[in-house]
C-alpha cells in the first residue's frame, strides 16, 4: 500500500498486522476523489485507524493535523511507524483506546465541532448498538461543512442516517466496492448566524440594551451571556442578573439569555456561535477589549469578536458607575431599564451594600426560551 497523492506521494507503508482490515486501494481513492479539493487545513479524524492509511493520505494532501485512535495495540505501532515514514509525526496524535469510548470522553469538550474530516472505518463484526454509540458521536464532532466518511459491510444493519446524533449530516454518495459501502455525509452549514454577547451585567444598563438590541437586528439569534464570575464578587448570582435580562429583553424575539459557566469560546461553540459582539464605549475600553479578542482568537480561530460602538449618550455609562450611585443613594433612573429600576434600586443601594452575592431577587421572573 502507498500513498497516493500529496507531500508524501508515493510513502510505501508498513506491513499490515495480522487481523487488520486495511481499507483497499480501489475503495481509498475512490473515497479520496469522491471528497475533492478538501483538504485545505483542517483536522482529520481516523477512527479505527488501522495502519492509519486514510488519516495519513488526508494529510499528505494538506489537512493540518490529525488524530488516529485505534485499539490494537500492534496496529498502534503499525501506525507510528507509517506517519515516520510519511515525515506527518508531528503533526499527529494517536489515541489508543475504543472509538467510541473515546469519541464520548470528548465529543463534549475538546471534540465538539472540531474535525473538518472523520473517517470511520468499524470492523464489519462489530455490534450495530456500538456503531449507532459512535456514530451518533460524529454529527457534534464535526465542523459545519465537514463530512464523515463512513465504511461499512454490505450486510450491515447499523446505518449512519438513522441516528440522532448524524442527523444534523445531510447524506451524500454511497457507493459499494464489493462488500464495502462507503457512504459521505456532509454536515450541513448553519443556516443561521448566531452571536454571543458576553458580559457581568451586574447590573445591566441602558447601554448594554442599546448594544443588545442593534445586535439583535444583525444576527439572526443572540445569545446573552452572563459570566458567572464570582470572582468579581457581584451583587446577585449570575441566574439572577440573567433574569433581570430577560425581563428587559421580552420584546426581542430573536434574545435568549443564559448562563455562563467556564470559557467564552467554550459557550460560543455549544450555542453554535461564530460571533461573540461586545459593546465599546471608549478608547478607555480597547486595551482590555483587545486582549480578551485576541485571547478568545487564539483559543478558538473559528470564533470572530465583533464590536458594536456604543451610542453617544451611553458612552461614560458602566455597570461599576451604577452600582457606585446607588451604593451612595444617587437616582440611578436614568441608567437602567425602567422595568427593573425598583429591583437595581433595592438591590444595589445602600441597604443592600455588603451583603455579598444574592440570589432570589428577580426569582420570580418567568424564564422565556426563544430558541
Ligand atoms: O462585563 P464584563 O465583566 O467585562 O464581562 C466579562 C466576561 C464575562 C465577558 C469575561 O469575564 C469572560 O469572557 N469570561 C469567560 C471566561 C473566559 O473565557 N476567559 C478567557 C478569555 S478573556
Amino acid at each position: 500500500m502507498r500513498i497516493i497523492a500529496g507531500s508524501a506521494r508515493g510513502v510505501r507503508l508498513a506491513e499490515v498486522p495480522t487481523g487488520v482490515r486495511p481499507t483497499g486501494d480501489r475503495v481509498r481513492e475512490s473515497a479520496f476523489n469522491a471528497l475533492g479539493q478538501f483538504f485545505d487545513g483542517g483536522e482529520v479524524l481516523d477512527l479505527y485507524a488501522g495502519t492509519g492509511a486514510l488519516g495519513i493520505e488526508a494529510l499528505s494532501r494538506g489537512c493540518e493535523r490529525a488524530v488516529f485512535v485505534e485499539r490494537d495495540r500492534r496496529a498502534i505501532s503499525t501506525i507510528r511507524e507509517n506517519l515516520r515514514r510519511a515525515g506527518l509525526e508531528d503533526r499527529a496524535e494517536v489515541v489508543r483506546g475504543e472509538a467510541r469510548r473515546v469519541l464520548e470522553s470528548r465529543v463534549s469538550n475538546v471534540y465538539n465541532s472540531r474535525f473538518r474530516l472523520i473517517f470511520a472505518d468499524p470492523p464489519y463484526r462489530i455490534a450495530p448498538d456500538e456503531l449507532e454509540g459512535v456514530f451518533e458521536c460524529l454529527g457534534p464532532a464535526l465542523t459545519p461543512g465537514g463530512r464523515a466518511v463512513i465504511e461499512t459491510g454490505a450486510s450491515s444493519s447499523a446505518t449512519p442516517s438513522g441516528t440522532a446524533g448524524i442527523q444534523k449530516i445531510q447524506k451524500g454518495a454511497s457507493r459499494r466496492y464489493g462488500d464495502t459501502v462507503v457512504t459521505i455525509f456532509e454536515r450541513s452549514e448553519p443556516t443561521m448566524t448566531v452571536a454571543v454577547c458576553p458580559g457581568s451585567f451586574d447590573p445591566i444598563t441602558v447601554g448594554h440594551l442599546d448594544v443588545i438590541r442593534r445586535a439583535s437586528r444583525v444576527f439572526d439569534h443572540l445569545v446573552v451571556a452572563v459570566g458567572s464570575n464570582r470572582e468579581k464578587n457581584p451583587r446577585l448570582d449570575a441566574h439572577a442578573r440573567a433574569r433581570l435580562i430577560e425581563r428587559v429583553t421580552g420584546d426581542l424575539p430573536n434574545v435568549s439569555v443564559e448562563v455562563m459557566e467556564g470559557l467564552l469560546v467554550e459557550f460560543a461553540r455549544q450555542q453554535g456561535a461564530r460571533v461573540i459582539v461586545k459593546g465599546l464605549r471608549a478608547v478607555s475600553d480597547f486595551d482590555a477589549e483587545f486582549e480578551q479578542a485576541q485571547l478568545n482568537q487564539t483559543l478558538d480561530p473559528e470564533v470572530e469578536t465583533m464590536f458594536i460602538m456604543s451610542s453617544a449618550e451611553h458612552s461614560f455609562l458602566s455597570s461599576s458607575a451604577i452600582r457606585e450611585i446607588a451604593g451612595l443613594g444617587g437616582d440611578v433612573e436614568k441608567f437602567v431599564p425602567g422595568s427593573i429600576l425598583d429591583t437595581v434600586r433595592e438591590v444595589y443601594s445602600k441597604a443592600g451594600r455588603g451583603a455579598g452575592p444574592r440570589a432570589g431577587v428577580g426569582d420570580q421572573i418567568e424564564t422565556n426560551n426563544k430558541r
